[in-house]
């Protein structure tokens, strides 16, 4: 089976296609118009969207060597993003669904970050436990097979992209914060600013990052902070802050489960040091991450869970409707 996947739930303008669960062409366009601003303006992002989504998913087809009339169906994200763009993305594939007379399939975009680890490792088993941490959400699931997700744990404040995309405001660094603390932080010493962690209590899943964010705004007030550290090492040690309460609470998850494998998704699963220290923590377990590109927002992750619902007959009505703050369960 062929499905074309349409994703538009931020600032990613995103087409790709997967055929028997092997993605044949994706195309992701992050737009630049943002960085001025620093952070996405929803109004502009849904605009570039509907300028962008023709000329994608046409370039798609085409890398791919396929024409419209072999696809048998187009999914396309339904929640949770933008209100505004998300409907750019639906009407979009609505309309050629409805031009081509093929089934369409509405795509919950946090469901299709966890499938992406199903592209970088095929032979992934259910049960597994996965870190979603994404710029908006940071969850601790139980995935005990496609559609069956029990909630371990969630942030009770900022996400931990949401800590990174603050944090780099705070440090003048720019959007997204991510990349841009990683790439500040190489070279500098991790241990050299002590920010504080939200552990919890043992046994607790849940996550808490706003403490931090204010920490690093309250150091930076200081006088003379630039004179006494660099950039590198605040930066590395903002990270790591954030990188161990990450790993902490996996490790947890795994130690009070008996499942034995970790899956990590969404944007912040890009960041290195976030991989290294799963890694070594966890050694001994079977962990997978997505391929670096399949990490940040992508159509790939849509088309391929797209075509698991469609050859499931999960497919959606075409008047199905956006939902800007849909959950996984
Ligand atoms: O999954 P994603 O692309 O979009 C949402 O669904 O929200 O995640 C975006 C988030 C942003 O907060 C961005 O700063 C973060 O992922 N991110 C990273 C890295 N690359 C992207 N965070 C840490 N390290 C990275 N390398
Ligand atoms: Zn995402």
């Amino acid at each position: 089976m062929i499905v074309l996947g349409i994703e538009t739930s931020c600032d990613e303008t995103a087409a790709a296609i997967c055929k028997d669960g092997d993605i044949l062409a994706s195309i992701i366009s992050s737009q630049e118009v943002h960085i001025n601003f620093g952070g996405v303006v929803p109004e502009i992002a849904s605009r570039e969207h509907e300028r962008l989504l023709n000329t994608i998913v046409h370039t798609t087809l085409e890398k791919a060597t396929l024409s419209l009339n072999q696809i048998n169906g187009i999914a396309v994200t339904q929640g949770p993003g933008l209100a505004g763009t998300l409907l750019t993305g639906a009407m979009f594939a609505k309309g050629l669904a409805i031009g081509r007379d093929l089934p369409i399939i509405g795509v919950n975009h946090l469901e299709a970050h966890i499938f992406a680890n199903f592209l970088a490792d095929p032979t992934l088993q259910y049960p597994f436990i996965c870190l979603l941490v994404s710029g908006g959400h940071t969850q601790l699931w139980i995935v005990n097979k496609i559609g069956s997700y029990r909630l371990l744990g969630q942030t009770r404040d900022d996400a931990a992209g949401e800590a990174f995309d603050k944090g780099s405001r705070i440090l003048g660094l720019g959007y997204p914060g991510g990349p841009a603390i990683q790439k500040a932080a190489i070279g500098g010493n991790a241990n050299a600013i002590d920010f504080p962690r939200s552990f919890f209590k043992e046994g607790n899943f849940e996550f808490s990052f706003s403490g931090l964010k204010t920490a690093l705004l309250y150091f930076m007030d200081k006088p003379d902070v630039l004179e006494k550290y660099s950039l590198a090492d605040i930066a590395a040690s903002y990270q790591k802050a954030i990188v161990d309460i990450l790993t902490f609470k996996l490790e947890q998850a795994v130690l009070h489960s008996d499942v034995n494998t970790a899956v990590v998704a969404g944007g912040v699963a890009a960041n290195k040091e976030l991989r290294k220290a799963i890694e070594s923590t966890l050694n001994g377990k079977r962990i997978v991450f997505p391929d670096l590109v399949y990490c940040t927002d992508n159509a790939a992750m849509v088309a391929y869970l797209g075509e698991l619902k469609l050859r499931a007959g999960k497919t959606s009505s075409l008047d199905f409707d956006i939902i800007p703050n849909l959950k996984l369960a």
